[in-house]
């Protein structure tokens, strides 16, 4: 095979093998559930100020930071959110899927 056509196989081949996209972008019918279970409880009254699922004016800042970052805050926690939004069960995967659940709701 001509040496180009190695190159080129090489690049066509890199998105099949790239790992599956990290963090945000996750599957927001899969996060219901999680949201039901885990996130609810501060989400769906605003306890502790905590952005009401839904409510466009509350999370339009927020959305601003871009996806990628908001997942952050979850892992980490913030303020009144504490580090995986409470769930230290819940993987990361399951934390993007709430987090893309609740973003469905504002977009
Ligand atoms: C114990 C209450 C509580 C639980 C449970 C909780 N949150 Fe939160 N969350 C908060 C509070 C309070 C804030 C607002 C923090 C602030 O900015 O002061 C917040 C903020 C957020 C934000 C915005 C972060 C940002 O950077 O602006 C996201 C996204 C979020 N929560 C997602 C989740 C997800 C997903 C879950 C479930 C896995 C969850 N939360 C569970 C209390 C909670």
């Amino acid at each position: 095979m001509p040496r180009t056509t190695l190159v080129l196989a090489a690049l066509l081949a890199l998105p099949a093998t790239a790992p599956a996209a990290p963090g945000a972008g996750g599957d927001p019918a899969a996060g219901q559930a999680v949201y039901q279970q885990r996130c609810r409880l501060c989400h769906d009254r605003g306890m502790m100020g905590a952005p009401r699922l839904g409510d466009r004016a509350a999370w339009e800042d927020r959305l601003a930071k871009g996806e990628e970052a908001l997942l952050q805050s979850v892992v980490r926690g913030l303020k009144g959110m504490p580090p995986r939004g409470g769930c230290r069960s819940c993987t990361d995967e399951e934390l993007a899927d709430a987090l893309a659940y609740m973003l469905k709701q504002v977009r």
